[in-house]
């Protein structure tokens, strides 16, 4: 596991989008998985002012999705996609794939999603937020650390979290679809990227606490190329900070 601390939000997101850039231009990245939420936005930003032909051409797959909202709601994880992702990066839309979360058979919907993500050669990179608890997609503390695509219940602390998007916490779904964590863990490299002091326990317990599925993001422990990317705050709980930037200064690049 990588950890890459930055001096500021603004740099976290060009971090990772520079390393998006460098897989797409050296034909290394077809496939992106994508977050939602607050931290991957300045990722897209850079990436906008990117834009290529070979960007464009991108598939890309969502991570989750709320159950029951329709997908024209401003806040579906469908029309956040196309708005932050799809329209700014030029992506073909029957390129861009999100769990379908008002599917009569949601069991259906979900190994559907896990077989397009199999259809496309698995995913290349995926970025990942991480919530104050842990949890990475939707996969709420104690999911299965092989767990696949299928339906979670959201915890009262994230639908709260996610208030903010809504009118209030009533308004936000309490089911989602998420990949599973052992769906994220098959992506060929996993960039984290984690803004603010409100991450700086859950980023801790993710990379010195121990794999446990009361830490969701601990499986990254496990992963070949996971690098996590942080602004200070974010790395302030820590305890190997010196260590990391150490690592850094003798490589220049992720590899
Ligand atoms: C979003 C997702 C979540 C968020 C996490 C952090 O698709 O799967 O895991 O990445 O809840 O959210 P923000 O970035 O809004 O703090």
């Amino acid at each position: 596991m990588h950890v890459v601390i930055l001096d500021s939000p603004a740099e976290v997101g060009d971090f990772a989008a520079q390393e998006i850039l460098r897989g797409v231009a050296a034909g290394k990245l077809r496939t992106l998985g994508v977050a939602t939420g607050s931290s991957p936005l300045a990722i897209y930003e850079v990436l906008e002012r990117h834009r290529s032909p070979q960007l464009s051409a991108l598939q890309a797959f969502a991570l989750d999705e709320y159950v029951g909202l329709d997908p024209q709601h401003p806040e579906s994880y469908a029309s956040v996609i196309r708005r932050e992702v799809t329209e700014r990066l030029g992506l073909d839309p029957a390129n861009v794939h999100v769990p379908n979360g008002t599917a009569a058979d949601l069991a259906a919907a979900c190994a559907d999603f896990e077989a397009a993500i199999r259809a496309a050669g698995g995913i290349d990179l995926q970025i990942l937020g991480i919530g104050r608890n842990g949890h990475i997609g939707f996969n709420e503390p104690t999911s299965s650390l092989a767990s696949r695509t299928r339906v979670k219940t959201l915890m009262s602390a994230t639908r709260r979290d996610n208030a903010r998007f809504f009118a209030d916490a009533s308004q936000v779904p309490a089911l989602c679809l998420t990949q599973g964590l052992g769906t994220i863990g098959e992506a060929r490299k996993v960039l984290l990227v984690a803004q603010g002091k409100a991450k700086a326990r859950a980023v801790a317990d993710a990379v010195e606490g121990p794999l446990s599925s009361m830490c969701p993001a601990s499986v990254l422990q496990m992963h070949p190329h996971a690098t996590f990317v942080l602004d200070p705050d974010a790395a302030a709980e820590l305890k190997l900070q010196d260590y990391y930037r150490e690592v850094r200064s003798g490589m220049d690049t992720l590899r």
